[in-house]
């Protein structure tokens, strides 16, 4: 089965080796699209365009499943692209919200790209799981995914370790659980636990995993 994947670049190669480990026999093409990244910035009509453009590359390629590894693209374009390609199976990335509130944690802080925080879909996700008894701070990331698209790969920390230092400056309690809402910021899961070694951080990489290997089986 060949399985398509992108995103704005590094951050979804998570997801990639995630999903190779518990299906090593599949066939995999992943565009790391890092030529528009960062995708949090853009607008829904460039958006769009960019994710239609790799859609139609991995098609081209043969794939019948395709991860939108990314959770910008998803929240953003996920139903816009069902629509355009009814013929494919996309599988999505999304802030895992609910996850973190079956958790129990009273206290969550959910991370993301500034183009995640204000979709709808997050609205949405927020409303169906939250509950009275919960705190959810939403907490936008402007420039972190394209940092550590710069950064990382020569593993050069130090500016991402000052944005963070930066960034973490308005959060006055430990969040019990925080959601890591964009898939670069899996690549920085240690930095992150420097500043908040007592949270647990959460992700649905899981489930992602899942929902690929049960549409496989049935395709
Ligand atoms: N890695 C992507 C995400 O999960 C996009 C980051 C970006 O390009 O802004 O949101």
């Amino acid at each position: 089965m060949k399985i398509g994947l992108f995103d704005s670049g590094i951050g979804g190669t998570t997801i990639l080796n995630a999903i190779q480990e518990i299906l090593p026999d599949e066939e995999y093409k992943y565009i790391a699209d890092s030529k528009n990244c960062p995708y949090g910035e853009k607008s829904d009509r460039e958006l769009r365009q960019i994710v239609t453009k790799n859609v139609k590359t991995l098609q081209k390629w043969g794939a019948k499943i395709i991860v939108v590894a990314c959770n910008t693209a998803t929240t953003r374009c996920i139903s816009y692209l069902r629509k355009k390609f009814p013929e494919l199976q996309f599988v999505g990335t999304e802030p895992a919200i609910k996850l973190a509130v079956q958790s129990g944690a009273k206290n969550i802080l959910v991370m993301a790209t500034p183009g995640t925080i204000r979709s709808e879909r997050l609205r949405y996700l927020l409303k169906k799981n939250q509950k009275s008894n919960q705190t959810i701070k939403l907490l936008a990331c402007p420039g972190l995914a394209d940092l550590i698209e710069k950064n990382y790969p020569s593993h050069n920390l130090e500016p991402i370790t000052n944005y963070l230092t930066t960034l973490f400056e308005e959060i006055d309690q430990t969040p019990d659980a925080i959601v890591i809402g964009c898939t670069h910021y899996l690549l920085i899961k240690d930095q992150i636990r420097m500043f908040f070694s007592n949270s647990k951080l959460i992700d649905g990489n899981a489930g992602i995993v899942k929902r690929v290997q049960d549409l496989k089986n049935v395709l």
